[in-house]
């Protein structure tokens, strides 16, 4: 009897050196089940120990930022995180593969089976909007902006691409930027080439460096880059007002000016590697910074590859010297901007964790971590500009003076459903070069799914 009774308090001193360890942050998350008294005894003391010690308490963020550039700037974020917030647990459940395209499915099947993460990536614009919030999964967080002060110091013509019904969904940690020429400087000075600033000069610069014995100049990857490259052409040709009308239903997907700058895309698509489909962003932007190719259009997450550091997975390129930028013909005065941003799920487990970490993502100090590692500019319009390096205080510059545009790829300007379509119709389109079909699917796509 005796002997049970001290095996019980043994095993009760055992459970609560184990709930101290993890309130302490250690990573004590399982206690062994040594017998059915023990779990009785476990349960009871856990419950106490909880009562009486400051809860400790995690947060599960999701987003997609795992590889080169991307996990370095989370990484970033997480410190000041943890400095500010060191008794909960960061659980970091990021699923990899650029713009979210693994991770948005993985997304759509836990909120769907009532299993959300706490806070997760949402891009500002039409992914917030027209499906997250219609589909009632976020949670409504005007009053966090209030508290914080937020309004002040994020740009007001960003608020309405994160708000429904004069209620704030999300919190936004940047701006990138879509429309990006990126080229090697060494290839194009020693071909006699300067950065083109038209199509018919980027043309025939491709066409030189295909002369010169560069097989596949432009360098692209998997299908959403492709996408990616698409709406940077249309922006090109098309101009910034066409180009917004074709997402505001005032515009014609079916018109004749559409079908010239679709043919364009067809054209720039003859100059890309015959790999792409099986390429990363990472993988085609390291193709121009070996030299293997002179060109690729792609966001400024691009930036923060070339230039970070080697231990974090990039290229630790200096920005003007190993690779050099500029905006893609037709867009100069343009800037085709996403943000991204994260929001507190509907049904979230940990809520007061999820808002500690929101806190971090709109906080000065969380956004002048993460940005010039993640080759992105403050969303925030008061970070110190000295943190930037030469290619973000361009990118500053422009979003300062630029007329702004959305990016379909990454979220603005199209809800998920449509953007699937076009996505869709994309993909048949890379496989059949049939251009009459790929428009009319767009046409389909376009009255069928609009924005509402
Ligand atoms: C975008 C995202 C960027 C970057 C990029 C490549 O959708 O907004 O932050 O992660 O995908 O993965």
């Amino acid at each position: 009897m005796q002997s049970k009774k001290f095996a019980y308090v043994v095993m009760a001193m055992l459970v609560i050196f184990s709930v101290v360890l993890s309130a302490c942050g250690q990573a004590a998350t399982t206690v062994a089940p040594a017998t059915e008294v023990a779990t009785e005894v476990a349960t009871e003391m856990a419950t106490e120990v909880a009562t009486e010690a400051p809860a400790m308490t995690q947060v599960e963020v999701f987003s997609w930022w795992t590889g080169g550039g991307e996990a370095a700037g989370l990484d970033a974020m997480i410190q000041i995180f943890k400095a500010k917030f060191p008794n909960i647990e960061f659980i970091n459940a990021a699923v990899a593969g650029g713009a979210g395209t693994n991770a948005r499915s993985v997304l759509a099947t836990r909120l769907q089976a009532g299993d959300p993460p706490d806070s997760f990536q949402g891009h500002a614009g039409q992914e917030l909007i027209g499906t997250y919030v219609k589909a009632n999964q976020l949670e409504d967080l005007t009053f966090l902006y209030q508290q914080e002060g937020w309004l002040d110091v994020m740009p007001k013509t960003l608020i309405p691409l994160i708000s429904a019904d004069g209620k704030i969904y999300s919190v936004p940690v940047n701006i990138h930027r879509a429309n990006v020429l990126w080229y090697n400087p060494a290839v194009l000075t020693k071909n006699n080439i300067t950065a083109p600033t038209t199509l018919d000069e980027w043309f025939k610069a491709m066409d030189a460096l295909k002369a010169a014995g560069m097989e596949k100049p432009l360098a692209m990857g998997e299908q959403w880059t492709a996408m990616h490259l698409m709406e940077v052409v249309l922006l090109g040709e098309l101009g910034p007002d066409a180009y917004n009308a074709l997402w505001d239903g005032s515009g014609d997907w079916g018109s004749a000016e559409v079908t010239a700058a679709l043919g364009t895309y067809a054209e720039v698509l003859k100059h890309v590697n015959s790999d792409a489909a099986g390429l990363t962003w990472q993988d085609a932007s390291q193709l121009v910074a070996n030299g293997d190719a002179a060109f690729n259009i792609m966001g400024d997450w691009c930036d923060g590859y070339f230039s970070g550091t080697a231990e974090g997975g990039n290229l630790g390129l200096v920005p003007g010297e190993g690779y050099g930028w500029a905006p893609p013909p037709g867009t100069d005065g343009t800037f085709q901007f996403l943000s991204d941003s994260f929001t507190l799920a509907k049904g979230a487990p940990h809520a007061e964790g999820a808002l500690a970490w929101l806190k971090t993502a709109g906080s000065k100090a969380g956004q002048e971590a993460f940005n010039p590692v993640k080759g992105s500019i403050c969303a925030r319009t008061d970070c110190d500009a000295t943190l930037f390096n030469a290619y973000l205080q361009t990118a500053m510059a422009d979003w300062a003076s630029d007329r702004v545009v959305g990016s379909l790829t990454h979220g603005v300007t199209a809800n998920d459903t449509w953007k699937n379509e076009i996505n869709t119709a994309l993909g048949l389109f890379l496989t059949d070069g049939d251009m009459a079909a790929f428009q009319s699917a767009l046409v389909t796509a376009a009255t069928t799914y609009p924005n509402k």
